[in-house]
């Protein structure tokens, strides 16, 4: 079955960085975001044993096997995929003894057949309306449109909660993915990850005057993936443990800014969150360094209109970009200033967005 999914990315108001246990994708700390309402990415997945290997086309571009993309994102998702789906046919084949001689028993024989005598390989293509691996969350959204299709085209029959913690297996951010507006993704305390996904805040219709203004300050690829920077973070940064100190303290004034439509107190936070986070980078050895000079012009000049009335804070992830924070009232003045500011290359301009949805104009 041929199966397609949409997907937006979000931005970390409170971040991750740092898992617990690699594998699994268990974070060291509990994050929350925001998804966006334009930074989406569009994913078919169809399970045939008509392939005889599986295919991953990103932006038009196949990667194979050897590639970092398939070798460490791809195949041990896929992998994943494919035990539950096994998981599944014996959920069939258990049913199948209570429904002895029915057409409903046939169709699952054939189905389990299939599954069982013939490899399962897949086609994944996937588009995005954002350059991707450069600190714009793209596997946070090509993972969740990936879970959701995935779900479906497997029958997994996953509710939001299973969802998010398949999607966590793939890109931890993608959690988050799964829900529209203010998300908070809980690390959880088991060793098996089962308590370890998303929660909706409030949906993307709570707080409609909410802005961020995405300032691209170099569309090329990052140097340095999330994964590999920040389990090199988490094993040689002096600060981890500052890190992991502080984080409680901004969940709560976040989720509370959140709940109370506080800008102040959300864009404040969220700003000494994101600082902090990229302290532990400079604070990596070898050190991991994401900002441009663009990035530095940015975050001087957002903090020069803020102590000159104009309410707006800054966010920035893994890469050179940097998010302001603003009230819809103030937004047609930022954005004439982000636009004159030195080393912009490009300005999307996001607000609360939807979760994942299943679409039926497929890429193949
Ligand atoms: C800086 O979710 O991309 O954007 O789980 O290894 O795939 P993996 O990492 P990823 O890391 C996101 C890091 C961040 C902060 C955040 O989104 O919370």
């Amino acid at each position: 079955m041929k199966v397609t999914a949409i997907a937006n990315a979000n931005i970390a108001l409170v971040k991750y960085w740092g898992k617990r246990d690699e594998r699994r994708i268990l974070p060291q700390n509990s994050s929350i975001s925001v998804t966006t309402d334009c930074l989406s990415i569009k994913t078919t997945v169809e399970f045939s044993p008509e392939y005889k290997k599986d295919i991953l086309i990103l932006d038009d571009k196949e990667f194979k096997q050897g590639s970092k993309e398939y070798d460490e994102y791809f195949e041990s998702f896929l992998n994943k995929l494919r035990n539950l789906a096994k998981k599944n046919i014996s959920l069939y084949r258990h049913f199948n003894n209570f429904i002895r001689n029915s057409y409903i028993r046939n169709k699952f024989v054939i189905r389990r057949r299939t599954w069982r005598e013939a490899p399962m390989f897949v086609k994944v293509v996937s588009q995005s309306n954002f350059p991707r691996g450069a600190g714009l969350a793209s596997s946070s959204a090509g993972f969740a449109a990936f879970a959701a299709a995935a779900n479906k085209a497997l029958g997994l029959g996953f509710k939001n909660k299973e969802l998010s913690i398949l999607a966590r297996q793939g890109s931890g951010s993608a959690s988050r993915s799964i829900y529209d507006g203010f998300v908070e993704w809980k690390k959880g305390e088991r060793k098996d990850g089962l308590d370890s996904f998303a929660e909706q805040i409030v949906n993307e219709n709570y707080w409609p005057d909410f802005r961020m203004i995405i300032c691209l300050t170099s569309k090329k690829e990052k140097k340095i993936k999330s994964r590999t920077g920040m389990a090199q973070t988490v094993k040689t940064s002096p600060f981890y443990d500052g890190w992991l100190k502080t984080i409680d303290d901004d969940l709560k004034k976040v989720r509370k800014g959140i709940i109370k439509r506080d800008f102040s107190l959300v864009g404040k936070t969220a700003e000494e969150n994101c600082l902090k986070m990229h302290a532990l980078m400079l604070s990596t050895k070898p050190p991991i360094i994401y900002w441009n000079s663009g990035t530095i012009e940015l975050v001087h000049k957002v903090i020069e209109w803020r102590e000159n009335g104009l309410e707006c804070y800054f966010t920035i992830d893994a890469g050179p970009q940097v998010k302001i924070l603003c009230l819809k009232k103030d937004l047609p003045e930022i954005l004439k200033r982000a636009k004159k500011t030195a080393g912009i290359e490009d300005i999307i301009v996001t607000k609360p967005g939807p979760g994942p949805k299943i679409v039926e104009n497929h890429l193949f």
